[in-house]
């Protein structure tokens, strides 16, 4: 049986990489993306497989639309990309100097938390829990929630870590608080396996700075990319940090009060 993946924010970046990658596996994949046009411009470079579907993760209306879409089309889901991140609304800063300037714990405008946090943290939330049940219909499924190394708590509190000054309440503690998030979704999710894959990597996107895609498909981790070498088979949950991938134990089992 053909398996279904949705991946947010995937009309470009990394989102679209992913769902490349999905989909010359043979998986179809839902394409997400705020305006329909671009990701269906996505989905056609991406190829046959792909899908645009609309898909903005901070409003509710939409979430239960693209998730009553996938149930008429497809009836389940096997793999949730939560994909889709900001790391600002600003378009006042020169450059990411400034804009670190301007997003330390003392002068980081609460708006902006509040706006970068409901993109990151409250939509995949809001996303799984709508997703649930088509997830729950797949006899393997699997979230990946796609998170950055300076949203560890563990690693950006060594001084010696490289990001370790740039660790702000806007992006970065987002970052970790999606990944407190994930592990909500660990322990009430009882699910059978969680890898840690690593970071994403520097991307050449539009938030990220220029770099390799390299790293990326380890955030998939499992069963697709987990014999590349670093990727995948580690279970160390106290390194939840970067991207990582649960999969149920059996979907049924999975009980949400
Ligand atoms: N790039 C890096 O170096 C790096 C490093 C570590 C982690 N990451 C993580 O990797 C993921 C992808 O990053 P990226 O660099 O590919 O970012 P990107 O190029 O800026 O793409 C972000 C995607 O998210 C979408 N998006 C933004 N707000 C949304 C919303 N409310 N609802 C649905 N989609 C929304 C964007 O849609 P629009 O096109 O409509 O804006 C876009 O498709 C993120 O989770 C990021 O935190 C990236």
């Amino acid at each position: 049986m053909k398996r279904i993946a949705l991946v947010s924010g995937a009309n470009q970046g990394m989102g679209k990489h992913v769902a490349k990658e999905l989909v010359s596996d043979g998986i179809t994949v839902y394409v997400g993306t705020r305006d329909l046009a671009r990701g269906a411009k996505a989905a056609a470079e991406i190829g046959g497989g792909a899908t645009a579907l609309q898909l903005d993760v901070t409003d509710e209306v939409s979430i239960t639309s693209a998730a009553q879409r996938i149930h008429e089309e497809a009836g389940q889901l096997d793999l949730l990309v939560n994909n889709a991140a900001i790391s600002t609304t600003r378009t006042d800063v020169r450059d990411m100097a400034e804009l670190r300037e301007l997003s330390t714990a003392s002068r980081a405008p609460i708006d902006e938390v509040r706006a970068v946090w409901e993109v990151n943290v409250f939509g995949p939330l809001a996303v799984y829990q709508v997703m649930l049940p088509l997830l729950r219909n797949s006899s393997d499924a699997r979230i990946v929630n796609v998170t950055s190394a300076v949203g560890s708590l563990t690693t950006i509190a060594d001084p010696a870590f490289p990001y370790h000054s740039a660790f702000e309440p806007i992006y970065a503690a987002s970052k970790a608080a999606l990944n407190a998030v994930t592990l909500a979704m660990l322990v009430e999710g009882r699910w059978r396996d969680a890898a840690v894959g690593r970071n994403p990597g520097v991307g050449a996107t539009r938030r990220g700075s220029e770099g390799t895609l390299r790293d990326h498909n380890c955030v998939l981790g499992g069963r697709h990319h987990g014999r590349r070498p670093g990727c995948g088979g580690r279970r160390d949950l106290f390194l939840l940090a970067p991207g990582a991938v649960l999969r149920m134990r059996t979907p049924t089992a999975v009980r949400i009060s």
